[in-house]
């Protein structure tokens, strides 16, 4: 087993997160209200990266994605596409497993308003950068949404001026290739600007690009 470094449960390297888990765990105590852990196998050859937990999602179930709204259709797809297995039920006990399959989030802690600040980005990059290095037979980078693109990109050391984000593209970060995805929102897939069709693509992309 290899060991994972992972924020711990008070971490406190971001002030304003550490004082946000603080009101939420005041507010909502019985829920999980810490740094979020990634989840699925550590052997997987795909790594999807999203942001950060939504408030009443990822950050009261402690699964990524596990309750936010845009679990739902990610989760769905990752059913479709077998890299998951299991019923989602939106529950971190639900028994859902991800098959050759990893799922992480740019920032672990859930910050104000969805939003995590440049600094809380550039801080908790180390985990993110000890993820990637961990995963021995990592192939595959899923990039959800811009910021996490940056986080990635700047993880491998690259330029982002020379990895622009587009829905759908592929960027070379020195033999592991990382595809991009708008983001599986509530606000994307309202708008259209992310159909079900449009993500189920990415993961055809992703089929063929890990068979080949
Ligand atoms: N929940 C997560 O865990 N990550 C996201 O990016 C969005 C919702």
């Amino acid at each position: 087993m290899i060991p994972e470094k992972a924020p711990e449960k008070d971490c406190n390297l971001c002030p304003r997160l550490e004082g946000f888990r603080a009101e939420n765990r005041g507010k909502f105590p019985d829920k999980f209200n810490a740094p979020v852990p990634s989840f699925g196998p550590k052997t997987a050859e795909l790594l999807i990266v999203g942001l950060a937990p939504g408030l009443k999602g990822a950050n009261f179930s402690g699964r990524p994605f596990t309750g936010d709204y845009a679990g739902d259709l990610l989760y769905a797809t990752l059913l479709k596409f077998g890299f998951a297995q299991g019923n989602y039920e939106a529950r971190a006990d639900d028994g859902l497993e991800l098959k050759n399959c990893r799922i992480t989030n740019a920032v672990r802690c859930v910050p104000p308003e969805n939003k995590p600040i440049t600094e809380e980005m550039n801080t908790c990059r180390p985990f993110l950068v000890d993820e990637i290095e961990t995963m021995e037979n990592l192939k595959t980078i899923l990039s959800l949404g811009l910021i996490s693109h940056n986080a990635v990109v700047k993880t491998f050391g690259q330029k982002i001026s020379a990895h622009k984000f587009a829905h759908g593209a592929m960027h070379d970060m020195g033999g592991i290739t990382l595809i991009d995805s708008y983001h599986c929102s509530r606000y994307n897939t309202n708008t259209k600007r992310l159909t079900t069709e449009m993500f189920e693509d990415v993961f055809e992309k992703i089929n063929e690009h890990m068979r080949g």
